[in-house]
């Protein structure tokens, strides 16, 4: 194998076969058929010019292959069939090394390979004589039509004696479920992002401090955003997991702000949201710190709050718990925390068990506690029991629904817990909390006898916070 080959291309380890052997096993217990899996699209940004291509990350999580225009079919008997662009040394020159079809089985321990603009004229006869056609539904715009057509070319040589699949079964289900409960390698790689992110983290509280011991009057959004960048860089992850956020004072009550140019000045907080893709997973790390190194009393006061409530959700983060037990364990302290702080009027709002069931708190708090995590920052994964009947349940908003209870944790899956409160200013809202919006957000994987929070490598606590932006 040539150097480059070597280094551009997943080794053929067996973890991607295992994964397809789990998936044919899956369709086979369901009944058998083939499944067809495109990789995600090359997005154009504007003219000529692209997105940084991203691949699909069920597609990468059966095959370690990262090029574009790529297809997986697998059938239920494990057999694999890798479509990729062909080797071509004019376009390798300006768009960099292919694999190619010849290379791949070796590679990527396919069955077999060929090029991606064989993919419409082999399709049909691999299709053939096969009971269900699994792909994902909802996911890639033109899959469908492409599924229509391979089904409509195969109908027209029916008289061959070429059955046409009968049903289209979603492949999204079985990828989830295999997903949704992480190996111990993907568990390393995955305190590996939060590590970075925590770092990064780390960083930013400095560089604050750094600025304003220097005498500036203000540190901008995006200065701030340049060293999250540097940080994760450095340490080799390819990118921002998603869009960071950097909002300085009231930008924080933006719950989806992104870093712009406004001052972060001394005095206000500064939230960040951001967290490292390294090696394609996702870490998603929240923090907010006062600019200049020292809380005011009204900040604290509510930073406790949702620090209490972190703790709350951490507590109620293990197996057997459900998972949206931590966003139960967050409200109740988040509520009881506007109570005792006078955002929410007693007098009016009613005691703790009326501020629940009415909602009233969601004026402050208006997201939920956490999210699977994993390859995607918002991982997939069913939210909701798989084998429990759906009951009656109150609808956060006063009112009742009748669903499924929320799924039970195990040990292997990881999530996010990230209680805020966000105070825009309104009549009956205490002045001194106005504008102050603060979450807290780490990244926890579920252990046997709890869980595990891999982002602490940035503090929580508001004195180690201001103890790091003094040192
Ligand atoms: N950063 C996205 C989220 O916290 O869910
Ligand atoms: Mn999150
Ligand atoms: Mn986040």
């Amino acid at each position: 194998m040539n150097a480059l080959l070597k280094d551009l291309a997943v080794p053929a380890d067996s973890i991607h076969r295992e994964r397809r052997a789990r998936i044919a096993a899956a369709m086979a217990s369901q009944g058998g058929g083939i499944a067809v899996l495109p990789t995600a699209p090359e997005r154009q940004r504007n003219s000529d010019n692209d997105f940084p291509y991203r691949y699909d990350s069920h597609f990468h999580h059966l095959t370690g292959f990262a090029e574009p225009q790529s297809w997986l079919v697998l059938t239920s008997e494990g057999h694999s069939t890798l479509f990729c662009r062909a080797k071509d040394p004019e376009r390798e020159i300006w768009d960099g090394f292919r694999l190619g079809p010849q290379a791949a089985p070796a590679v990527l321990g396919v069955d077999q390979a060929f090029p991606v603009e064989e993919l419409d004229s082999r399709l049909p006869q691999l299709l053939a004589d096969r009971q269900s056609l699994w792909f994902p539904f909802g996911v890639h715009a033109d899959l469908l039509l492409r599924v229509e057509g391979w089904l409509a070319a195969l109908r027209r040589r029916s008289r061959e004696g070429l059955q046409v699949p009968s049903s289209q079964r979603d492949l999204n289900p079985l990828l989830d479920e295999m997903r949704l409960i992480k190996d111990e390698g993907e568990l390393a790689t995955m305190r590996r992002a939060a590590q970075i992110s925590a770092g990064a983290h780390a960083r930013a509280m400095r560089f604050c401090a750094a600025r304003f011991r220097a005498g500036a009057a203000s540190v901008l959004e995006y200065e701030i955003e340049a060293e999250l960048l540097h940080e994760f860089r450095r340490h080799g992850a390819q990118s921002p997991a998603y869009q960071s956020i950097v909002a300085a004072g009231a930008n924080a009550c933006v719950l989806h702000y992104a870093a712009g140019d406004a001052p972060l000045r001394a005095g206000e907080l500064c939230l960040i949201d951001a967290g490292c893709e390294f090696d394609g997973y996702a870490s998603d790390v929240t923090r907010t710190f006062p600019a200049d190194g020292r809380f005011t009393s009204a900040q604290r006061e509510l930073y406790e709050i949702v620090l209490a409530a972190q703790k709350a959700a951490v507590a109620a983060t293990r197996p057997g718990a459900r998972q949206r037990d931590a966003h139960h364990a967050a409200v109740r302290v988040l509520a009881q925390g506007m109570l005792d702080c006078g955002l929410l009027d007693r007098q009016k709002a009613g005691d703790l068990d009326v501020v629940i069931e009415k909602a009233a708190y969601r004026q402050f708090y208006m997201h939920g506690t956490g999210h699977w995590i994993g390859r995607d920052v918002h991982d997939v994964g069913e939210y909701l029991s798989l084998d429990e009947a759906a009951v009656e349940d109150a609808d956060g908003l006063g009112g009742k629904v009748v669903k499924k209870p929320s799924r039970i944790l195990q040990p292997g899956m990881a999530v996010t817990l990230e209680p805020g409160l966000y105070v825009r200013p309104a009549e009956g809202v205490p002045e001194r909390f106005w504008n102050i919006g603060i979450r807290i957000e780490d990244d926890a994987i579920v252990t046997p006898g709890g869980c595990e929070l891999i982002s602490r490598g940035v503090p929580v606590e508001p004195d180690e916070i201001e103890a790091l932006m003094r040192g």
